[in-house]
């Protein structure tokens, strides 16, 4: 009886998906609810399970951002997780610290969630670690504005939860941990803390490059589930094929939109996976976890070798390596002193061209060198160019400038 009721509830899912599959890009339109199956959330063990036998893992995991998403609003002593000052008065900041209940974020910016009418919702303001400052948090870039205008009615489980907490069930409204923990990427772990086995657990080193890349685009994408409801990959788990739940944006050339700009670029946080798919590693078989460790490590964004040496890139790269670039000097393809910033690969191929909580602070991951004629286009309707890799650190010059020492750098440049 439970299993037909299983399968009858999973074949109205997968109706209701190609029905309304992906539809309402962005328009206003009616909230379209789906019946979304129930996640069994008895199949989760917790991580201070899987603690017990992985230490070490664990213990550089806990240390880590993805260990840091989502906590508990404390304001003082060796557990403080609120950053934001809420001694300081501003119109964008409606709420006080005694109405929040989750703080999310600890990095590039902080939001706030607290309890309206009996519902979890995200507060209109937000605190950018930065300029260190309030800023106002409309939502009106994403393409759910339309659904949800009224912050009130921002539900944390429909628009955040699915990647910030882990297990969360649609029905119910619930997770079973806060943050993405070991099942966000090794999925539900009972059967395997109860009888350890390398096959009754996930392991995306086992799975085919792109299944495995998936488990980090479920939350790292850009993108919309069916209907307009909610705005993370219901369902999903990994080892699944994300596609089934959900579409992931891709950039049209030489249309600037929310996520890219008109080249294709990032022009937000959080679309490394879009742009990263554009790129010529991806399309050798290059993924996110060539380059960073899942597990934390002792790098800026957990990369497995520091990138500020050139350490990572080197890995691969460099003379003498299949890949390139080939040269004497690194001076002869930076054009810049060894010890310049100007010299770190990631700051030429990697430009922090996505706004986060404000502009250019999120590096690209196309990988591509962004060329300063890109910068030469029409402003866009708030007054900006898009960036390239030169004018990022010679803010005091212009492209022209830029693209004129290009030209003489590498000629053959297309
Ligand atoms: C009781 C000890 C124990 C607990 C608890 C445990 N594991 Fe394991 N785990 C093992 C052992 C032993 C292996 C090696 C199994 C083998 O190779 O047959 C393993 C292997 C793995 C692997 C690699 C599988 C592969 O492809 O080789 C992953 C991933 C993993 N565990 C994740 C987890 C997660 C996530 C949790 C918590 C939900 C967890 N483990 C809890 C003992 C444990
Ligand atoms: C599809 C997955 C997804 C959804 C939905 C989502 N986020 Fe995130 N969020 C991420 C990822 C991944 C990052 C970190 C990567 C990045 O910023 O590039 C992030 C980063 C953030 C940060 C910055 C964290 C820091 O340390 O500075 C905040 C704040 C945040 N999200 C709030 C929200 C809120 C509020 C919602 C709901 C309205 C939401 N997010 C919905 C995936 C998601
Ligand atoms: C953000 C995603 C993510 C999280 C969170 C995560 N892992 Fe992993 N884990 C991976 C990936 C990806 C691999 C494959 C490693 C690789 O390709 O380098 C992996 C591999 C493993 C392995 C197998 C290692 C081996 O040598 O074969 C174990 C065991 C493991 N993880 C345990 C854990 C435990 C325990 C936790 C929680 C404390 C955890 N993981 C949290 C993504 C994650
Ligand atoms: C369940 C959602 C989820 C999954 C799955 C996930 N991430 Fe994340 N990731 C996040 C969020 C949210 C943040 C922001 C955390 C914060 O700022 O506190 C983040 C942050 C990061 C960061 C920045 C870390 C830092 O130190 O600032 C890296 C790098 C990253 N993730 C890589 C990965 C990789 C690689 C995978 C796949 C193996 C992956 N993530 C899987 C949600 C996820
Ligand atoms: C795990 C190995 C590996 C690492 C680490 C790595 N790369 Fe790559 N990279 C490759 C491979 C393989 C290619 C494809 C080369 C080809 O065209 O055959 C590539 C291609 C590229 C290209 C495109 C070259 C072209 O022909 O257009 C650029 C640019 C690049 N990588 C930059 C970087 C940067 C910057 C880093 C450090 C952040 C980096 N790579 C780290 C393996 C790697
Ligand atoms: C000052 C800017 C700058 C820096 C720093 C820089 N590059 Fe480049 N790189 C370029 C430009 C410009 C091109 C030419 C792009 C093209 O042909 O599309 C290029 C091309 C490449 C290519 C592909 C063509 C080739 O020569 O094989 C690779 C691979 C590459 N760079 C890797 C790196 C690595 C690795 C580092 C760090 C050691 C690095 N770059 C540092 C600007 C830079
Ligand atoms: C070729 C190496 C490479 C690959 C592949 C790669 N990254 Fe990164 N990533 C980096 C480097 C380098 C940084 C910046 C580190 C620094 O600032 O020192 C970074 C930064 C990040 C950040 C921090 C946000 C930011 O704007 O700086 C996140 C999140 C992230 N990567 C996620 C991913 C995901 C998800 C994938 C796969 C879709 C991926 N990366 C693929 C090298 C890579
Ligand atoms: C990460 C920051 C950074 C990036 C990216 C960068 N530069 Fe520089 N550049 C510097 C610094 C710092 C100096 C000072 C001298 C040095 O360290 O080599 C410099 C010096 C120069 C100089 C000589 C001094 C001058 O101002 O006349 C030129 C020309 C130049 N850069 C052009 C470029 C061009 C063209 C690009 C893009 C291909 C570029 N730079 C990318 C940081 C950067």
């Amino acid at each position: 009886m439970k299993l037909l009721l299983c399968i009858s509830t999973l074949c109205l899912f997968l109706a209701l998906l190609a029905s309304s599959r992906f539809t309402n890009m962005g328009h206003a339109a009616p909230a379209q609810e789906i019946a979304w199956p129930r996640l069994d959330q008895t199949q989760y063990a917790g991580s201070e399970k899987c603690a017990t036998c992985h230490k070490d893992y664990s213990q550089s995991w806990k240390n880590s951002a993805h260990n840091k998403m989502i906590r508990p609003a404390i304001a003082e002593g060796p557990n403080k997780t609120i950053v934001a000052d809420f001694s300081v008065p501003s119109p964008n900041r409606t709420f006080e610290l005694k109405d929040v209940r989750w703080v999310i974020g600890h990095r590039w910016k902080q939001r706030f969630i607290g309890v309206v009418d009996g519902q979890e919702v995200v507060f209109p303001g937000q605190w950018s670690i930065k300029e260190q400052k309030w800023q106002p948090y409309t939502g009106k870039a994403d393409w759910w504005y339309p659904q949800h205008p009224d912050w009130k009615t921002r539900s944390n489980f429909k628009l955040c939860a699915g990647c910030h907490s882990t297990g969360v069930d649609a029905t119910s409204h619930t997770w079973t941990e806060q943050n993405i923990t070991c099942e966000s990427c090794h999925g539900p772990g009972k059967a395997h803390v109860e009888k350890p086995t390398a096959t009754n657990i996930v392991n995306p080193a086992r799975l085919t490059t792109e299944r495995s890349m998936e488990v980090c685009l479920a939350c790292h994408q850009a993108g919309k589930p069916a209907g307009n409801e909610y705005a993370w990959p219901v369902g999903y788990q990994p080892g699944k094929k994300l596609a089934d739940y959900w579409h992931g944006f891709e950039p049209e050339p030489g249309k600037q939109t929310a996520e890219f700009w008109n080249n294709g670029t990032a022009h937000k946080n959080r679309v490394q996976g879009n742009t990263f798919a554009q790129s010529v590693m991806h399309a050798h078989g290059i993924q996110c976890s060539n380059c960073h460790d899942s597990h934390g490590s002792r790098n800026l964004s957990m990369t497995v070798k520091s990138a500020s040496t050139n350490a990572l890139c080197l890995t691969c790269h460099g003379p003498g390596k299949s890949v390139g670039p080939n040269y004497a000097t690194i001076t002869e393809h930076t054009h810049h002193a060894a010890t310049s910033t100007g010299s770190q690969c990631i700051n030429c191929h990697m430009p922090r061209t996505g706004e986060n909580s404000v502009g250019a602070e999120a590096r690209d991951h196309t990988f591509n060198f962004v060329s300063p004629s890109v910068s030469l286009g029409k402003p866009d309707a708030a007054g900006k160019t898009n960036p390239n890799s030169c004018n990022l650190c010679h803010t005091d010059k212009t492209a022209e400038w830029a693209l004129d020492q290009t030209k003489k750098w590498y000629p053959k440049l297309k």
